[in-house]
Parts: C-alpha cells; structure tokens; sequence
C-alpha cells in the first residue's frame, strides 16, 4: 500500500461506516437514475443511498464532454448520502473524475465493473475490466488519489460463474468502501435468476478478506422485506433497480399499498421536473409512463393515449393534471 492510501484508509470514516445492516440502495441505471428520476424516487419512499447513473470519465476529461458530464452529474443536496458512478478503462482519467467529483460535492464514488453492453465492453471497460484485473486494480488505485471513498459494482465473472472467487476476493483485497456484486456473469446478462445460492459463500470470503467493507448484492431483489434474507446471512446492503419500474414505492420503510391517484401524483410530479430541469428529451420520458399507468382495467388505453403525446402539457391534458 502507498502512503497516500494508508493515510486515506486510516482516516476513512464516510457515510458508508454509518449505514445500518440491510441498507437500501438505487442501483445506478443509465438513462433513468437521473436528478429527475432519483427526486421521484426519494418522494414515493427513498432509499438509504442513491447511485447516479453511469459516467464515462473520458467525457469528464475532455473539453467537449464535459458539459455532458457536469449534466448527469447534477444532485440535490438531500440526495445525501449519495455515490457518482463512473466507467473507462485509463486510471488517470478516474483520479481526475473523482477529484471532479469531490469538488462537486459527491462524497463517494463507485466504479463500474460490470456493464455487459458490447460498446462498453470492446472498449475495455465495464464487465471488460474482469477479464483484465491488473488493470481494475489500477483503476482502483487511481480513483482512490482523490481521497472519497472508493467502491465497485460488478458481476460474478465474465463468462462463467465460477470465475467468482478470484475476481472477487481480488477486489475485496483493494481495500474498497463497498462492493456491489449483481448475482450474474456478463455472459448471463439478466437472461438467467440471480445466483443467490452463493450469497452465504461471498460474505464467507468478505468476512475473512475484507470484514470492513459494505457488501451490498444486487440482481432480481424486489423489495428491501425481499431481501432481508440476505441481510440475516450477512450481507450488508440490498441494491434496487428494476423493483421501481414495477413499485416506485418499493423502498419505503412501512409497505402500503398505494391508489391510482398516488401514482398520478407522482407522474405530476415527474413531468414537474421534468419542465423545471430539462435534463432529457421527451421521446425518452415516455419510457417511464408505464411505472404509473399499469395494473387496473384501462390503463393500458390511457399508455397507448400517453405514447402518441409530443409534450408534457399534452400527458397533462390526458391525465388531468
Ligand atoms: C435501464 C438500465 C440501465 C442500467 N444502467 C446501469 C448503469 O449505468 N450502471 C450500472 O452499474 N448498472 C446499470 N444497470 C444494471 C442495474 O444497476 C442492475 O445491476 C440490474 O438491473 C440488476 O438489478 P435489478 O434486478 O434490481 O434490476 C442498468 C440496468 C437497467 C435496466
């Protein structure tokens, strides 16, 4: 270990140190985790941690992505505590980032090792990292200069699942903050279930290699009272993406149930600020209708209605708002 990184490990004491065992967290999605997104999310019921969605640090470095960048880098200040993403394969470039981001106000930071997306695979990162890890662990080390705590999200492996123990156990030796592993391989995309039957296996190895840092799964989890399993057999977080397509509410502390006018409140609310911060386009909005128009004789009429619109006060019209 450099001196640098022992004095980082030494003095380490973040927000991830005072999460409680079976913390909740919005797993980070491209083009739907973003300010607007995440702001919904936090008013149906929020989580322990929000994840931005991933940022190429190439674009953060360079002159004509920044502004790009800074965009999906925007947060509020309740979204506290709250970690920015990042993925590429050129450690330098992840150091830069990661003092960017400090400056920004983030107070961590997680690297993405395990999109399977073919672009950013081809291009060394991603999911490409696990089969290059001298590398990862380099990466690791770069991100680190910056002084926020580091974390990673990754797969089991790359093409087989037994890959796991290796990679893993490398990872948990780099001293991270957190590890998020999604139960697949890259080979698996989100084809297969989730392998949880070697949940108690990794916090087996986390326990012996790396007892201070957060383990948080990922993959095919629901809800936080879906996951509690894992959390009675050690692990310490419970990572939430495609649950909020099917529940906006699903991190609430107390589940209810919720009424049709709820979840046009929060479609109100969604299409609010999406006028106020002008973040993304209108055709990709149009995505998120089927999070609050679903489940009841109708909706999928008011969807079809929906679809056809050009703009927010056209969803208004439709909905009443
Ligand atoms: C639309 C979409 C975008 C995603 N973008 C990212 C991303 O930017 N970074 C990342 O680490 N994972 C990303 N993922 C993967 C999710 O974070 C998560 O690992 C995966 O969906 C499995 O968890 P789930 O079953 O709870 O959805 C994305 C997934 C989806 C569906």
């Amino acid at each position: 270990m450099e001196v640098e990184e022992i004095l980082c490990y030494n003095s380490r004491m973040d927000f991830w140190d005072n999460l409680s065992g079976g913390f909740s967290c919005l797993a980070p999605m491209e083009g739907v985790t973003d300010m607007v997104f995440r702001q919904v999310v936090a008013r149906a019921g929020r989580p322990d941690v929000f994840f931005t969605e991933f940022t190429n640090v190439n674009s953060f470095v360079s002159e004509e992505g920044r502004y790009n960048a800074l965009e999906r880098f925007r947060f509020l200040p309740e979204e506290q505590p709250i970690v920015a993403q990042i993925w590429g394969k050129v450690p330098e470039y992840f150091g830069v980032t990661a003092r960017g981001l400090k400056d920004l106000g983030y107070g961590a930071v997680d690297v993405n090792m395990g999109c399977p997306d073919k672009h950013v695979v081809a291009g060394g990162g991603g999911s490409g990292l696990i089969r290059t890890p001298e590398l990862a662990v380099e990466i690791i080390r770069g991100t680190k200069r910056a002084g926020l705590p580091v974390s990673v999200k990754t797969r089991l492996g790359y093409a087989r699942v037994d890959e796991w123990k290796d990679w893993i156990s490398l990872l948990l030796k780099q001293d991270l903050a957190a590890l998020t592993v999604h139960l697949r391989t890259k080979k698996e995309m989100s084809k297969v279930e989730a392998h949880f039957e070697l949940v108690p296996e990794i916090v087996a190895v986390r326990d012996e290699l790396a007892p201070r840092t957060k383990l948080i799964i990922n993959g095919d989890i629901k809800t936080p009272g879906e996951g509690q399993r894992f959390v009675d057999m050690g692990v310490d977080g419970l990572m939430i993406g495609r649950g909020v397509f099917a529940d906006p509410f699903c991190f609430e502390k107390v589940p209810a149930s919720h009424s049709r006018e709820e979840l046009m409140g929060l479609l109100k609310y969604h299409l609010d600020l999406f006028d106020e911060y002008k973040l993304m386009s209108f055709e990709p909005l149009k995505r998120f209708f089927k999070i609050y128009v679903n489940g009841y004789y109708g909706a999928a009429e008011i969807r079809e209605k929906l679809m056809r619109c050009k703009t927010t006060d056209e969803v208004r019209g439709i909905i009443g708002a």
